[in-house]
């Protein structure tokens, strides 16, 4: 039987429908209240679904997440990031011949053209990664904005294609440029994460030299970070997307939107926080800063909007974290002491415990990139590069089917109306 929720306001009755969802919960749709000039208020979207979506299960009390059904703990184990692009691109994963079509295809968009390039030169030398990212892949809109047609669903796949496979080469020479560096092209004979390491590490002229391990603890954050459906970042892209603007801004708009510290950003901070605590001795003290209601500090790779008991991302990246550590021999090393007596001591804390506070993928992601040698600056870049694949999957999928521009309303609390006053009169 279809439920019903029924609102009165005035004394006027309205019946609203309860929409229901394969997993999880139902929703009330109060898309016919504007009919009745009644409008919901929700700053930050804490209670409402701004759509509905196939791509992306969370349960947040659970501490479940899947990519198009399957679990994330089984993808990370099982699968690399280049198939999970490929899943959540289509929905379901890749027989072999089709994984071989789309590596093929990913490798062959993995250059950017020569003259393009040169748009680097605009940025300063130092300049954060992602400042140059979000300007290039906008920047990308002037090579193809005349051959992308956005009702064309194989032009929307080539636009998913060549920016998964363009982001790596655009990060890696936001890093090299940011350094002074020298540009290494893509290498067709390594993976996903290889090809993104080699050349951000590598020196140009000679043969790539990469780590297996560090590949592979690369490979597993991407994965991780591959979709969180409807997040800040993802949520951008398809406000941005619902005004039929280029696919590349709209996704520069994500890049923007991720680069916050209470998104993306947040693996960054962690590491900008652990070094200010510096030592273990101090570790309380920045804990207390936290719970501190008049002081605006928070302890950065700690809580999440939507996980409450855990987050799955995290547990499979603890587990990643601890054998990089164990591997590379660095357990001692004072910040990553820091780091365990932070969890350790936040765990345990009432503050922490009654408000669902949790170590988040940030918190090891974070501390993972950095046992490995990654410059902090690439934490948030890293992060974009996983989330890439997830990022074009919900434009598509907006795309793919009906769908309003996004334009929310507002509860207005400024003035009412009032005369103006010549200047001298004031
Ligand atoms: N440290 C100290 N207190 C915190 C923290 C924290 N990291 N996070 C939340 N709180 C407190 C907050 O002050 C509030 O307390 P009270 O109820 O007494 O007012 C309570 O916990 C609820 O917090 P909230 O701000 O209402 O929660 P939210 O859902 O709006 O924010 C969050 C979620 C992730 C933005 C926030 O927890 C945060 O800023 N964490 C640190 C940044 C971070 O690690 N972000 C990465 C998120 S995971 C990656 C991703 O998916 O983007």
């Amino acid at each position: 039987m279809t439920q019903k929720v029924t609102i009165t306001i005035d004394g006027k009755t309205t019946e609203l429908p309860v929409l229901a969802a394969t997993e999880g919960k139902n929703v009330v749709d109060v898309r016919g209240l504007i009919a009745e000039g009644i409008f919901t208020y929700d700053p930050g979207f804490l209670s409402t679904a701004s759509c509905d979506s196939k791509i992306t299960y969370i349960d947040g009390d659970a501490g479940i997440l899947m990519y198009r059904g399957y679990p994330i703990e089984q993808l990370a184990d099982n699968s690399n990031h280049l198939e999970v692009a490929y899943l959540l691109l289509n929905g379901e994963l890749p027989t072999p011949t089709e994984y071989e079509s789309f590596v093929a295809s990913i490798k062959g968009h993995q250059d950017i053209d020569q003259n393009f390039q040169g748009i680097f030169n605009g940025f300063t030398q130092g300049a954060h990664p992602m400042s140059m990212i979000g300007a290039a892949i906008s920047g990308l809109a002037s090579l193809y904005h005349e051959e992308t047609d956005i009702d064309n669903a194989q032009d929307r796949m080539t636009t998913a294609h060549r920016l998964i496979a363009k982001i790596p080469t655009l990060a890696a020479m936001a890093y090299k440029h940011g350094r002074g560096e020298a540009f290494i092209a893509p290498d067709d004979s390594l993976s996903y994460a290889e090809n993104f390491l080699n050349m951000c590490f590598g020196t140009a002229g000679e043969a790539p030299n990469v780590s297996p391990t560090i590949a592979a603890a690369m490979d597993k954050i991407f994965i991780l970070h591959a979709d969180h459906e409807q997040n800040a970042s993802t949520s951008t892209v398809r406000m941005a997307g619902s005004t039929d603007c280029n696919p590349y801004a709209a996704i520069a708009a994500g890049v923007s939107a991720l680069w916050g510290p209470s998104h993306g950003g947040a693996n960054e901070a962690v590491l900008d926080m652990l070094n200010e605590i510096g030592d273990e001795s101090r570790v309380e003290e920045f804990v207390n800063k936290a719970k501190d209601k008049n002081d605006p500090f928070k302890l950065m790779g700690f809580g999440h909007r939507v996980y409450k008991n855990f987050d799955p991302r995290a547990t499979v990246m603890q587990d990643s974290c601890h054998a990089v550590l164990a591997e590379q021999g660095v357990e001692d090393e004072p910040l990553l002491k820091v780091a365990q007596k932070l969890e350790k001591i936040a765990r345990e804390d009432s503050y922490f415990i009654e408000r669902k506070l949790y170590p988040n993928i940030d918190f090891y992601s974070g501390i993972t990139l950095k046992a490995v040698g990654i410059p902090t600056e690439l934490f948030t870049v890293i992060f974009t590069l996983g989330r890439m694949p997830g990022w074009i999957t919900h434009w598509n999928e907006m795309l793919s089917e009906p769908y309003k521009i996004a334009r929310p309303r507002q509860l207005y609390l400024g003035e009412s109306k009032r005369d103006f006053k010549n200047l001298a009169e004031r």
